[in-house]
């Protein structure tokens, strides 16, 4: 009985200690896009009858550029909040790999096409089943494939690949765009990192904290390869048919 209520205690004290840190980190991530906003509207309200209505115009698109990036921001910090949760369980399913690759391939095509970049499913012919949470491996795939279009200039190409590996799935999107400075390459998947040569601009979110969290949450994990200027692929790997061990 003691014995129990120590350990209640010391599981209230770790649930107080991460709500803690939660709020920290939280205010931490949002101080600097709420700034920028506060900034423009500040100067539009401040210096409304020196402003021509070109600069009006230009001020009140940076501060909705603003705000919808810390709505996005606000959305990714519950997101993974959600997932670093203790209790947080994938809801695994038998589901097709290709099939889900197929739809996200089918999603993401106008927008490749408008930025005149190939995208390609390239999955192997006879690929098994995977047990995995669907809904968390489409977001991990939205998020890879959206990262390579971000970074992938015109004529460039993205794949999507599948194949068997021993009992599990390879799955990897690759790029032909920038690539990652190596001293870039150990940071990428925590909070909110920005490698130096994008220090201005508003890149360095929380989807690949989130994408390694899922695997995390499947017993996997995610990895990446680049070389600058050679482009990056990013491989996970499912497991074939079967339950998975729970965390
Ligand atoms: N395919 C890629 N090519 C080059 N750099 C990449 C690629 N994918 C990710 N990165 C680098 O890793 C950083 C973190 O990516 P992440 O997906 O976590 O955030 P984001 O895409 O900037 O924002 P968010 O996903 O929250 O909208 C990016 O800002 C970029 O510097
Ligand atoms: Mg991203």
């Amino acid at each position: 009985m003691a014995q129990r209520m120590v350990e209640q205690l010391e599981a209230v004290k770790n649930m107080d200690q991460s709500r803690r840190e939660l709020i920290a980190n939280v205010s931490h991530d949002l101080r600097t896009p709420m700034a920028i906003l506060h900034g423009y509207l500040e100067t539009l309200t401040l210096k409304s009858n020196e402003l021509d209505d070109a600069e009006r115009d230009r001020y009140l698109t940076a501060a909705l550029r603003n705000s919808e990036r810390l709505s996005h921001l606000v959305a990714e910090l519950f997101e993974l909040a959600k997932l670093e949760a203790p209790e947080a369980r994938p809801v695994c399913e038998t589901f097709h790999p290709a099939e889900l690759a197929q739809d996200i391939v089918q999603k993401f095509q106008i927008k490749a096409d408008q930025q005149h970049v190939s995208l390609d499913l390239d999955a192997e012919k006879n690929l098994p089943f995977v047990y995995a949470d669907i809904g968390l491996i489409a977001r991990t795939l939205e998020n890879l494939i959206s990262n390579a279009l971000s970074f992938t200039p015109a004529g460039g190409h993205i794949y999507l690949k599948m194949m068997t590996e021993n009992d599990s799935v390879q799955i990897q999107v690759k790029d032909t765009g920038c690539g990652i400075p190596a001293a870039d390459l150990p940071h990428i998947f925590e909070r909110f990192y920005r490698g130096n040569r994008q220090q201005d601009s508003n890149h360095g979110g929380l989807g690949l904290a989130i994408a390694k969290r899922i695997l995390d949450l499947h017993g996997s994990t995610i990895h990446v390869d680049s070389t600058p200027g050679n482009g990056a692929a990013f491989t996970f790997f499912l497991p074939k048919t079967q339950p998975l061990s729970r965390r």
